[in-house]
């Protein structure tokens, strides 16, 4: 009877074994659990990514959470800010990050990119009633920008790097915010975000204007750790995305037009 109480324990205890080994099993299909993504970003780059009610919302959310399901994975969102983003891809401590972030060659020295899957150009944000024109006007003026980024980077071709007038703001909100309380003459930032801030916010008085000599054409991608085997995963993805129309579908939610995906083919 000992003896058979022994050898039960033992069998019992391999199945266990056999069982949790199956659990922790990173591969999806046959009804497996799908591994579950860590994604950063900044939230706060209404419409691509926001806070509402505590939940990270927006354009670039909806986007990266069809990319995963298409390509086996689930993913969580999870605001942590626009410099800390960079430093946890590079640190590894998340898989990927969506953030409207633009590809660019400075980037790719420390990060691999998705392929390009929105065209964007930065804009200039002023009061109505500002005599700027266009970027030339901005020289001595005093501009505000969100740090790190590419608006950053533009202004500061323009009005040299280190000149006091170029403010730089840790979000792209508080940009605007200074602008609005009168400590800044206009904002640099992506086009999307600053002309979605003026319809949404018209009793303020602002309007966007363009330049295109002065400010580049760019592409979102989704950022991931240089040689992570995801990319591969996620850029078939977005592909099969733009062919069969997941991708319109969720463009069209945020933007209410059709997306031109021949200006995605770079
Ligand atoms: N596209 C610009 C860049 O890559 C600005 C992106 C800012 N994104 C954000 N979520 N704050 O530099």
């Amino acid at each position: 009877m000992k003896k058979f109480k022994w050898m039960a324990t033992l069998i019992v205890s391999a199945f266990l074994l056999v069982l949790s080994a199956c659990g922790a099993s990173e591969t999806s299909g046959g009804g497996e659990k799908k591994k579950t993504l860590r994604v950063v970003t900044d939230a706060a780059y209404a419409p691509f990514e926001y806070q509402d009610k505590g939940e990270v919302v927006g354009f670039d959310v909806d986007f990266i959470k069809a990319v995963a399901k298409q390509a086996g994975y689930e993913v969580k969102v999870e605001h942590v800010g626009w410099d800390p983003l960079f430093v946890e891809i590079k640190g590894k401590t998340a898989d990927l990050a969506v953030s409207a972030i633009t590809i660019n060659d400075d980037r790719k020295q420390t990060y691999d990119f998705s392929v390009p899957y929105f065209l964007s150009t930065n804009k200039i944000l002023i009061p109505k009633d500002s005599d700027i024109k266009s970027a030339a006007d901005l020289k001595d003026k005093v501009v505000a920008v969100q740090n790190g980024t590419t608006g950053q980077e533009a202004v500061e071709t323009l009005l040299g790097k280190e000149n006091k007038n170029v403010k730089k703001f840790k979000d792209n909100n508080l940009a605007i915010m200074e602008l609005k309380n009168g400590g800044a003459d206009a904002v640099v930032a992506d086009n999307t975000v600053i002309e979605e801030y003026v319809k949404n916010n018209p009793n303020e008085n602002f309007i966007v204007i363009e330049d295109e000599g002065a400010f580049d054409k760019e592409f979102y991608g989704v950022l991931f750790p240089k040689e992570s085997k995801l990319k591969a995963e996620f850029d078939k993805a977005i592909k099969e995305m733009m062919e069969n129309g997941e991708y319109a579908k969720i463009y069209k939610k945020w933007f209410k037009v059709d997306p031109d995906l021949s200006e995605l083919k770079a």
